[in-house]
């Protein structure tokens, strides 16, 4: 029998291993060629995504990254100008993809928390100038993770919609944690995806699955991001060794995500007791923390967490702790007093 493995590991929820259930989901996964269409749990992923998130169309794709790529590139024309804040993913750490593949411009706004103000947005969109590039997609983020793991309200949501509509815009969400926005709302995802176009969600943060996102929108634009997506190199094959795992994720892994929730509450507060600082909201499965205030650097946090048997990233004078699967309330507790007994 597998045991659910721990997984001390304080650095990302992408590091979360397979459930005991999905591996045997992918060992009993029935294949086929997804490029022909024919792999059954690739054909399931994306019906059952398609109907949690009320969207026509699913595509899976290998990574966050390429599923904001490919709706990136769905949604534009060479040449266009795309508005973003200023922290997100698809900004900061997608390698500049929107540059190099799309040949885009790139508008940012400054969010606060991650929500742009829609005025904002309103200022950013380019009016009709022989000059000017036109404006035609609004990224948004949520959760917001450079922000705090921070998840956007469904008013806020609605304020991004009201004015890229106003303004003949798409409006595509980088939902790599959708599912902890929704659980931290307490909200169906439904009531977020109805405020965008398009969404990536990835299976393999919070959720567990080993590999892959899903796009989830119209089906005449997830028709051009399959087109992309095999031009990127993502059309796979038996693909279903990977997609069973992806099923599990989203009809079986979310309700846990509160437990994630929670543990993070739990993790700040016992590092604001002993004098570290905790420099976000916490909302979700996020805590970025100041240690400076109790004199360590980045070298005494990481030598401590190893010493403990976790590992964790500090940087200059903080880190990012992120709670996951494979972490439980006894390990949150007793990191908490191993730091403790060691400032
Ligand atoms: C907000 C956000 N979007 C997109 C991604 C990209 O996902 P992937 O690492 O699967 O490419 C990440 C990864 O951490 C992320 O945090």
């Amino acid at each position: 029998m597998i045991m659910v493995e721990k997984n001390l590991d304080f650095r990302s929820d992408t590091v979360t291993k397979p459930s005991p259930e999905m591996r045997e989901a992918s060992y009993n996964a029935i294949l086929g060629d997804d490029v022909y269409g024919d792999d059954p749990e690739v054909n399931e992923l994306e019906r059952v995504g398609a109907e949690i998130f009320g969207m026509e169309a699913a595509l899976f794709v290998t990574s966050g990254t390429m599923g904001n790529a490919v709706a990136v590139l769905a949604h534009t024309q060479r040449g266009d100008e795309i508005i973003l804040e200023e922290g997100s993913h698809i900004y900061v750490n997608e390698v500049g993809g929107l540059a190099v593949m799309g040949q885009l411009m790139a508008k940012t706004v400054k969010g606060i928390k991650g929500h742009m103000d829609p005025a904002d947005i309103q200022a950013g969109v380019r009016v009709d100038n022989i000059h000017f590039p036109p404006t035609t997609l609004l990224c948004v983020e949520n959760t917001h993770n450079t922000a705090g793991g921070i998840p956007l309200t469904l008013d806020q949501m609605k304020s991004y919609w009201d004015v890229a509509k106003a303004n003949n815009l798409n409006v595509h969400l980088d939902g790599a944690r959708v599912f902890n926005a929704a659980v931290a709302l307490g909200v169906d995802v439904k009531k977020i995806a109805k405020h965008v176009d398009t969404i990536q969600l990835c299976l393999s943060k919070g959720l567990a699955a080993p590999i892959g996102s899903l796009v989830v929108g119209p089906q005449d634009v997830i028709d051009k991001a399959r087109k992309y997506r095999k031009m990127l190199g993502g059309g796979m094959r038996q693909a279903g060794i990977i997609a069973a795992p992806g099923i599990i994720a989203i009809t079986e892994m979310v309700d846990r995500l509160a437990d994630d929730h929670a543990n993070a509450k739990l993790l700040a507060e016992g590092l604001t007791k002993i004098g570290i600082k905790v420099v976000n909201d916490v909302q979700t499965n996020m805590v970025y923390v100041d240690f400076s205030p109790i004199g360590w650097t980045a070298e005494d946090w990481n030598k401590t967490c190893t010493d403990m048997g976790w590992k964790s990233r500090g940087r200059g004078t903080g880190t990012r702790l992120v709670t996951h699967y494979g972490i439980e309330k006894e390990d949150i507790k007793s990191f908490i007093e191993g730091i403790a007994k060691r400032v």
